[in-house]
């Protein structure tokens, strides 16, 4: 790819994050641009996928739209699942269903039966993913909904995009189970997250997101990134070539504000932020890079 073509598609790609779905491009752009950077005619065949593709406005033909491709994934195809359907929403909506009853999670009698998957677009650029729902995720069979869900709401709005256009997932289908349960949570273990990890992981395929963040320990060893958010957090990692930060869980904030130095806590997650920003073209004001700087 040309370098003009690199450039217009971070740009692109810089409008989708923050909502844009349109572009309005002068007579006779659309015709160098669709030489730049419109896809083969062989990828275009039967079902084009909707994911990053901007409309000319107004579209002229099918033909127009520009596609924008990510280099896929590299990773390990074993560990993929195979999925029916043409286009990625019904993909994901296969795997989502092969999730329901996946039969090496519903057999451990550790994790609880209500399966809960994903969150956000398909089309997003940038992918939460944390270790496993809890007590009100269960209850709205949605990721992140409780307490440190609404922590993590509050840092994509920082980061000025929606949570409808980011996607949130978890290592971890199902509600790790404990005695005497009540809204008790706790981590899954290592054979829990196994046996739920090709699901993230064929997400992660399909969604072909340009940034991942993995949130918490649990997450990062999940998707294959061993080692203390102490240590791993401030740099990216790859996820089968895809840039991933870890930073700390929504949960361990929430502990910090209580009992520990929130603000210290709060800043190293900003500022790990601000890199998947900057490492995703994100116009970054002077009042965000100043977020919880110490007083
Ligand atoms: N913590 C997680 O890791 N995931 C959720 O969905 C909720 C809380």
């Amino acid at each position: 790819m040309s370098a003009a073509s690199q450039l217009l598609k971070q740009h692109l790609q810089q409008r989708q994050m923050l909502g844009k779905t349109h572009v309005s491009l002068r007579p006779g752009t659309m015709d160098r641009l669709t030489g730049v950077v419109r896809e083969p005619a062989a990828r275009a065949a039967p079902a084009p996928e909707p994911s990053r593709s901007f409309a000319a406005a107004p579209a002229p033909a099918p033909a127009a739209r520009i596609l924008i491709e990510t280099p896929p994934p590299e990773t390990k195809k074993t560990q993929l699942l195979e999925v029916a359907g043409e286009t990625l929403e019904e993909k994901l909506a296969a795997l989502r269903a092969m999730a329901e009853t996946w039969e090496p999670a519903l057999s451990m009698s550790s994790l609880r039966k209500t399966m809960v998957f994903a969150v956000g677009s398909p089309l997003a650029s940038l992918m939460f993913v944390g270790e496993a729902p809890g007590a009100e995720e269960e209850k709205l069979g949605e990721p992140f909904v409780g307490p440190a869900g609404q922590k993590l709401t509050a840092i994509i709005k920082a980061m000025g995009l929606e949570r409808r256009r980011v996607y949130i997932s978890n290592i971890c289908k199902f509600r790790p189970a404990m005695d005497n349960q009540g809204s008790g949570n706790r981590k899954p273990t290592a054979e829990e997250m196994r046996a739920c990890v090709p699901f993230v992981l064929t997400e992660i395929d399909l969604i072909k997101p340009l940034v991942i963040v993995a949130l918490g320990a649990t997450a990062a060893e999940g998707l294959g990134i061993p080692g203390t958010v102490g240590g791993l957090r401030g740099k990216f990692h790859s996820t089968g070539g895809i840039p991933t930060m870890v930073t700390y869980h929504p949960s361990y904030l929430l502990r910090e504000e209580q009992t520990g130095d929130g603000i210290r806590a709060k800043r190293a997650v900003w500022e790990d932020m601000l890199k998947v920003m900057e490492k995703l073209g994100l116009p970054i004001s002077e009042k965000q890079r100043g977020y919880f700087q110490a007083k």
